[in-house]
């Protein structure tokens, strides 16, 4: 997590660029939420508001930020408008349109969630063309989270996907959303974002992951399965380097949602055939070998119950 610059605190010429860009500014507002840009500033001007966010031209995530100028032609149906961006003075930063909105709930039962979908539709209709420049492959994205980097290749595909639908990201005003921070453009496989949204909802939203999305359904499960070691291993991996709580949930929704699908694929491989039979333990699963902290210890040791798996949540769950 990024500690945010205070206005004054940049570089005098930095500030010079983007009021020659946008004229004097009269006031600066820095969002408490979000966790990547040291630069992040809701700005007046005599023109209105505007976002600005940016980073040091040396920092190690400028790539994303990179990243994220490169999509923002492709997304401003769905994302604010991006108008400007420069990097001088040493500094990478973009000027986005204000988008005036609340952070999208993730809890069960809210009208956000329809708009989620709504977005999730939008972007899946986004064409981006066969050789998109800078935006990461989900094979690359995710080869160092699986045991052999040529594995990650059941996440590759064409789709233009977001990789990090934290509410943060998320504004919604009246009966739109607008997906921003476009910082992890990857190109994979449809169901991945989806599969990502559905932990964002279990880690913000309280959801359980009991119903799969109709694209998830249409994918290999053990692609699915996969993807969600992976999950496991990138949050563990986020947790460790970070010296504050916030992945906590995050590595929580990580575990559950694993050990879920293990539960279920358990439960459909061997309850039809062997009912009594008690489930193996998550760790024996082939696709974690890394052990990490059972989110759910009841998960490694239900039994059959009618060929699903027994002793899952029953708070609501949405179909994605
Ligand atoms: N275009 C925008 N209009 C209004 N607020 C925005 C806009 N873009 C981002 N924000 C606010 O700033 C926060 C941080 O921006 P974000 O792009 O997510 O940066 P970070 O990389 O730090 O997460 C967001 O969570 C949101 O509250
Ligand atoms: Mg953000």
């Amino acid at each position: 997590m990024e500690q945010r610059i205070a206005w004054n605190d940049l570089p005098r010429r930095v500030r010079d660029a983007i009021e020659d860009r946008t004229g004097p500014i009269t006031g600066v507002r820095i969002p408490g939420l979000g966790q990547n840009s040291p630069l992040a500033g809701i700005i007046d001007t005599s023109a209105g508001r505007a976002f600005v966010k940016g980073m040091p031209s040396d920092h190690r995530k400028v790539i994303a930020q990179e990243r994220e100028a490169a999509v923002a032609p492709f997304v401003a149906g769905i994302s604010s408008v991006l108008l400007w961006s420069f990097d001088l003075a040493g500094w990478s930063v973009l000027d986005y349109e204000y988008a005036a909105g609340r952070h999208a709930d993730y809890t069960p039962g809210s009208p956000d969630l329809d708009r989620l979908v709504q977005l999730m539709t939008a972007l899946t209709a986004i064409s981006v063309p066969r050789n998109p420049g800078p935006f990461k492959p989900a094979e690359d994205r995710w080869k160092g989270y699986v045991d052999d980097p040529a594995m990650a290749r059941v996440f590759a595909g064409a789709t233009l996907t977001h990789s990090d639908w934290t509410p943060d990201n998320v504004l919604v005003s009246g009966h739109r959303a607008w997906l921003i921070d476009w910082a992890w453009p990857t190109l994979g496989a449809p169901w991945t974002d989806p599969a990502g949204w559905l932990l964002r909802l279990m880690a913000s939203g309280g959801h359980t992951p009991r119903r799969p999305s109709s694209r998830q359904r249409a994918a290999n499960p053990a692609h699915i399965d996969l993807f969600a070691a992976a999950n496991v291993r990138l949050w563990d991996e986020i947790a460790s380097s970070s010296n504050s709580d916030w992945p906590a949930a995050m590595v929580q929704a990580a575990h559950d949602w694993h050990a879920y699908r293990h539960a279920v694929r358990w439960a459909a491989q061997e309850c039809q055939s062997a009912p009594a039979r008690p489930r193996p333990p998550l760790a024996s699963w082939p696709t974690v070998r890394r052990s990490g902290p059972s989110a759910s210890p009841s998960a490694d040791q239900g039994a059959c119950q009618g060929g699903r798996p027994a002793r899952w949540g029953t708070r609501r769950s949405r179909q994605l």
